[in-house]
């Protein structure tokens, strides 16, 4: 069984869906920790509801990015846990933590990678008018979202229905990022 802790700053549908597919028996992990940045973020109860310890930890009450890295990287050795991924945790990743996780963080972005990295993927197709768009799984280096491609998968746009486009989308990333997890996680 492989530990691994879940980033989030939001929601937490997709580390739900992954704590539900690890609870069926479909992906060999335990998710030792959830990691936020948010201690507000809807993905706070979700985590309480299951169980899972969290650690809640405001960038702004340390002194750098490198110390609040640190203090989460404490958290994640004392779980020795061996995967980080990344489920809408809305930072960059600094080399506090890539360096002594290399290769070992993933991420899922809801956009066909490279095409509109960032914030709000969703947005920034609608205001493109693409008709298909869809959620890129990849692994995570200290670019914003540019590390190699592990899985993807399209998505209809809905024409001018971001809620409706928003909600393929997640369906679809609940399902891609279960089976990418199958297949990286050793
Ligand atoms: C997901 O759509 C994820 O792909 C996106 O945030 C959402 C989180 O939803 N991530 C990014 O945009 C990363 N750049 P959730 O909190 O319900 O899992």
């Amino acid at each position: 069984i492989v530990s691994i802790a879940v980033f989030a700053s939001g929601s937490g549908s997709n580390f739900q869906a992954i704590q539900e597919a690890i609870e069926r028996g479909e992906i060999n992990a335990k998710i030792e920790l959830v990691v936020t940045d948010k201690p507000g973020a809807y993905v706070v109860e979700r985590a309480k509801v299951k169980n899972i310890p969290v650690a809640a930890l405001s960038p702004k009450n340390f002194d750098s990015k490198v110390a609040y890295e640190q203090a989460i990287l404490s958290k994640l050795q004392e779980c020795e846990v061996k995967w980080i991924v990344l489920a809408g945790y809305m930072r960059l990743i600094g080399n506090t933590l890539l360096d002594p996780y290399a290769s070992k963080i993933i991420n899922i972005h809801p956009s066909l990678l490279p095409s509109f990295p960032g914030k709000d993927a969703i947005g920034q197709a609608m205001d493109h008018r693409v008709k298909v768009t869809g959620v890129t799984v990849h692994y995570v280096d200290a670019g914003m979202d540019t590390g190699p491609i592990i899985a993807q998968r399209a998505v209809t746009v809905v024409d001018g229905d971001r809620e409706a486009t928003e909600q393929a989308i997640h369906a679809i990333e609940h399902e891609l990022y279960k089976e990418a997890l199958q297949k990286t996680l050793t």
